[in-house]
């Protein structure tokens, strides 16, 4: 694809594995290692989350676990710019070479250009504010987290609801905090009814989207996929939310799924 740096090793067997992170064992042999993938990670929800290897007995922050991984600076993420930005970490000193010249127009040095590139450079100012805002993440994450156990607390027992899931080599930060349950747009409307922002990420599958029409896959292709963004629900979460605004969400949907699980009966 032109644009994309050709990362993989000079093996013509090798694929890409593009991984999001809630990451499986890394460390141990995975199917990446058996198919011999090279994984780029989707970091982009991800700042600071951390992934424990009980193996080698140490942690792993996202970003530093595949050949490469994106992160994303969209204003509502966990690091979050005021405006478009992002970045890619790698160790790979050949592939940031190649991203670098890729995000200013293919330039290795100005007026000499080895590739076709794009112009997608980090405004000085995003990259001020982003300076800034760093020096906050690991604050607000571990905010975020406590707001997700305070949820966990007083969601965790009801019935006609499906919490997220943090194992016990993850170290989550919670970017969305997404539950699952049956009528979810009702619950929305409630929701909204009630004032209390809620969103969807994300009700349309890949396979379902028109961009990816020519590839030929129907609705039912993806079964599991299509049920779970007919289910899924995320509820208000950041780093400012307090324990009386968590109490009013909980509220509403408690009292929402206690209805529906008695009607289901
Ligand atoms: C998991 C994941 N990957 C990729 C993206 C795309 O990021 P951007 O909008 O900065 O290109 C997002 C943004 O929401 C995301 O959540």
């Amino acid at each position: 694809m032109r644009g994309i740096p050709d990362v993989r090793p000079h093996d013509e067997h090798n694929r890409l594995l593009v991984s999001n992170v809630h990451p499986p064992d890394w460390t141990n042999p995975t199917p990446a290692h058996r198919y011999n993938l090279v994984v780029i990670e989707d970091a982009c929800q991800a700042h600071g989350a951390e992934y424990f290897s009980k193996r080698q007995t140490r942690s792993y922050t996202a970003g530093s676990m595949g050949r490469a991984a994106a992160f994303s600076f969209y204003p509502g993420k966990n690091l979050g710019a005021c405006g478009e930005a992002g970045a890619v970490t790698t160790n790979d000193e050949e592939l940031a070479r190649t991203i670098r010249m890729l995000r200013d127009h293919g330039q290795a040095k100005k007026y000499y250009h080895e590739i076709e590139g794009y112009n997608g450079k980090l405004d000085a100012i995003q990259a001020g504010i982003l300076q800034i805002k760093l020096g906050h993440l690991a604050e607000w994450n571990e905010k975020r987290r406590t707001c997700a156990q305070r949820y966990q607390e007083m969601l965790g027992s009801a019935e006609g609801i499906i919490l997220p899931y943090e194992g016990s080599s993850g170290k989550a930060v919670y970017h969305l905090y997404v539950v699952r349950v049956h009528n979810r747009d009702e619950l929305q409307r409630r929701l909204t009814a009630a004032a209390i922002g809620t969103g969807i990420h994300y009700p349309i599958p890949l396979h379902q989207q028109s961009a990816y029409r020519t590839l030929g896959y129907k609705r039912g292709d993806f079964p599991i996929t299509e049920r779970l963004a007919g289910e899924i629900l995320s509820l208000p979460m950041f780093p400012g939310l307090t324990p009386a605004q968590q109490s009013r969400v909980v509220e509403q949907v408690l009292e929402f799924v206690g209805l529906t699980t008695a009607q289901a009966a």
